[in-house]
């Protein structure tokens, strides 16, 4: 597993203002799109092309376009959702496949709710959604899920990560396809499963505590 921490100004200075908790939600929604489309920009560094010729103005040349089949992303519902403007900005040809995980606060355990993704992902680039990998028990069920169905390239964008939710991650997917790219790798999870210093729940600053 390759882990990837986006380490740049731009990103830190968002990343700021979004775990303050004065941010409003509609400040929130906005900010993580624009620091998903900067992290989106790191975990697509690989995202596969083939080369095509065109003709400037000018001359002949050969550039590149997205290859087929087309990358998926797929936002874990409901804070992943939060993700997905963001990204598809960068990638608007990529399909878009959804699943809905949620977490028993008592046990922490992930189950599945909602799946609305292709029965085959063979040979797809696929990009999960998910702004908090925290004990890494969603994101390891979701990983799972995709594997299953014959995915062989995963990138995992978040926003923050506790070195906990890293740690699980790589010992259950040990050796599987997989990169995670994130805005910041924080310093624990509380005894609540809360990443610390954080920004709190994802979810509820994104879309109220409904
Ligand atoms: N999910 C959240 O939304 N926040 C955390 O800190 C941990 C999990």
């Amino acid at each position: 597993m390759r882990v990837h921490v986006a380490n740049h100004p731009l990103i830190t200075h968002k990343l700021t203002l979004l775990r303050d908790k004065k941010t409003d939600s509609p400040t929130f929604r906005y900010l993580t799109e624009e620091l998903v489309t900067l992290l989106a920009y790191e975990a697509t560094r690989d995202i596969r092309t083939d080369k095509v010729t065109i003709e400037t103005p000018v001359a002949t040349t050969v550039g590149a376009h997205l290859s087929k089949p087309r990358p998926i992303v797929v936002p874990i519902l409901r804070a992943g959702l939060g993700m997905l403007e963001g990204m598809t900005r960068l990638i608007p040809s990529a399909e878009v496949g959804f699943l809905g995980m949620v977490r028993d606060e008592k046990t922490l355990q992930a189950t599945t709710y909602a799946n609305r993704l292709p029965e085959d992902l063979t040979g797809r680039q696929c990009y999960i959604l998910d702004p908090m990998l925290a004990t890494g028990g969603t994101l390891i069920a979701a990983t799972r899920f995709l594997l299953d169905k014959g995915a062989t390239d995963i990138t995992i964008i978040c926003i923050l990560a506790a070195p906990e939710g890293v740690a699980a991650l790589e010992k259950a997917l040990d050796g599987a396809p997989i990169t995670v790219v994130m805005g910041a790798l924080d310093e624990r999870l509380n005894e609540h499963g809360y990443i610390v210093p954080g920004l709190g729940d994802a979810g509820d600053r994104l879309y109220g505590t409904v």
